[in-house]
């Protein structure tokens, strides 16, 4: 079968995919975007989803650290604050840039699919997809990353003026006398309910006589500052081996799972090349597989370069974007998985040739995704992950992102360690044709599989302008990341736009399949209409992402904190 045959003859499931989507779902009145927070500063900037750790980021810059070090710093804190979605249980993408050496780095430490994993693991008895075992149950869990890539980013590429120790400390001070509940964590725990009430280990930190904890409820979590103790005396062998690996693992297997003492204990966070990319005399670096975000994110703004966006009506320009973004997630689907598993035609992806090929594609009308083939290279809950992004004053930049994958991951906290486990392989495709929990179909590039990483549309990206960050952004939201970064960098770029006005910006989004485009409030109805009458299927939906952003001026740094979720801080000094 040829690729458009394969992708034609999942066109049935797919339409069935449509039910996970609708985690999404349309909503008649949805709520306007807070305008971001913006400050001003010169010495340095954190902007990341929760206050305390953002303080904690800027604390260390004043320290001495650079932003490595604020990074671990944030990341460390974040698993404290942010419980959603910060985490140790989980794995993500860090990218820098050290302005000495003009040197970017990305460090993958994405969760890997334990030894005992299979490519059917996720089906049921009927060989069909099984999203209660690949969302919901214990079988989700990999190999957490998050541990390993923040210490070899401390090791590696932090300032040496601060030990790791240094860095956890402030986290373990916040899990061991606790902090009164606010912002985020206050909103999103009543909707985790079910998931954390299954586990007592997890009912006992996050609910108080089985309700969720409330605004100025105070969380205290000495588990998990016992397990941070341990990572700063002894360092990351404290959590992939010994007591708290081997509690970790019996939890695991005790709720179903298969993670084992040796998945632990052979989890390596890994360095990789960064992609790169150019758009309109700037440089795009990016995170390469097993992230998509970056040769996605590449894809699109090399369709669009050949058009001048500000110089079109603004529903014209929208609707190429649109018709990009369709183009590239087909191709993701097709194409992308882990790259140590399988070899992706990366190189054709991100070439300027290839996208003038597919821009050529490009109607006035809205192409039907039925009609996009992938090309020839050779949800749940929205805010589920969590992006920060760190400057310092030499310019050494980070952009971070990591996740459990759902909110509260899979809900699991493993007894005795504080450690919430995520549900990240879900991320894996369950069957060729199947989609995730995001509606992301996927073939055999991203099947499952012993020690595999699961594809990701984290998308932490840094803009460089004559070899110095211009933007660092990034942002969570499963699916919607990398079309919401795309949005972001086209509204700084093409539009001109401060860069709090371009982090509020409503923002549309379109995956190739289901074939709609998510319209985010605050655009002007007759905009939309318009789209419409171009044949694109318009669904309104609640704002899902939030692009914590800086961007270097003439008169400083620039952070953004994106208001689409409560509490949120841009703090600079
Ligand atoms: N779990 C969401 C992602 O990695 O894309």
């Amino acid at each position: 079968m040829n690729r458009f045959a394969r992708i034609s003859a999942f066109a049935l499931a797919l339409l069935l995919t449509v039910a996970a989507y609708a985690q999404v779902a349309p909503v008649t009145r949805a709520p306007a975007i807070a305008p971001a927070q913006a400050i001003l500063a010169h010495n340095g900037m954190v902007v990341a989803q929760e206050s305390r750790a953002a303080r904690i980021g800027v604390e260390m810059l004043d320290r001495g650290g650079n932003a490595v070090d604020a990074a671990v710093a944030v990341g460390f804190a974040l698993a404290v604050t942010y419980p959603r979605a910060g985490n140790i249980g989980g794995g993500g993408f860090m990218l820098i840039h050290l302005a000495k050496e003009n040197r970017d780095i990305a460090i993958d430490y994405r969760e890997t699919a334990p030894s005992a994993a299979t490519e059917t693991m996720f089906l049921d008895a009927k060989g069909e997809p099984d999203p209660a075992k690949s969302r919901n149950s214990a079988l989700s869990i990999g190999v957490p990353g998050t541990v390993a890539g923040l210490a070899l980013a401390q090791r590696k590429y932090g300032s040496g003026k601060l030990t790791l120790a240094e860095l956890i400390q402030p986290s373990i001070d916040l899990a061991s006398k606790g902090f009164a509940v606010k912002d985020d964590l206050a909103d999103s725990l009543p909707r985790a309910h079910d998931r954390l009430a299954r586990w007592r280990s997890s009912a006992e930190i996050f609910l108080n006589g089985g309700r969720p904890l409330r605004e100025g409820d105070r969380l205290i979590q000495f588990d998990l500052a016992d397990t941070l103790r341990a990572i700063a005396q002894n360092g990351p062998n404290a959590f992939y081996q010994g007591p708290i690996a081997a509690r970790i693992a019996d939890a695991v297997v005790k709720a179903g799972g298969i993670v084992s003492k040796d998945d632990l204990a052979s989890y390596r966070a890994v360095e990789r090349p960064v992609v790169r990319g150019n758009y309109r005399g700037y440089d795009i670096v990016a995170m390469p597989p097993p992230s998509s975000g970056g040769v996605h994110l590449i894809e699109m703004l090399n369709m669009l370069e050949g058009t001048d966006l500000a110089k079109l009506p603004r529903e014209q320009a929208l609707h190429v974007e649109i018709e990009a973004m369709k183009r590239a997630y087909a191709d993701r689907a097709m194409f992308m998985g882990d790259p140590d598993a399988v070899s992706m035609p990366v190189a054709g992806l991100i070439s300027k040739k290839y996208a003038e090929s597919l821009r050529a594609g490009i109607g006035e009308r809205a192409t039907p995704s039925a009609d996009i083939r992938a090309g020839k290279p050779d949800e749940y809950e929205g805010r589920n992950t969590t992006h920060f992004s760190v400057i310092d004053r030499d310019g050494n930049a980070v952009s971070n992102t990591y996740t459990l994958n759902f909110s509260y991951g899979v809900g699991l906290v493993a007894e005795g360690t504080g450690v919430l486990l995520n549900n990240e392989l879900d991320d894996f495709t369950a069957k060729p044709g199947a989609a995730n929990a995001y509606g992301l179909v996927g073939f055999t590039a991203n099947l499952p599989g012993p020690g595999k990483r699961p594809l990701s549309s984290m998308s932490p990206t840094i803009v460089l302008k004559d070899g110095k960050p211009f933007l660092v952004t990034g942002s969570p939201g499963g699916s919607r990341i990398i079309s919401a970064v795309l949005q972001v960098i086209v509204n700084v770029i093409d539009f001109r736009m401060a860069v709090d006005k371009a982090v509020s910006a409503p923002r549309l989004h379109h995956q190739w399949q289901p074939d709609q485009v998510l319209a985010e409030p605050d655009f002007p109805p007759d905009l939309l209409d318009a789209l419409a009458r171009r044949g694109h299927s318009i669904v309104p939906t609640e704002p899902h992402t939030s692009a914590n952003s800086i961007m270097v001026t003439k008169d400083g740094y620039v952070g953004a904190a994106d208001r689409r979720t409560r509490g949120a801080l841009a703090a600079g000094y």
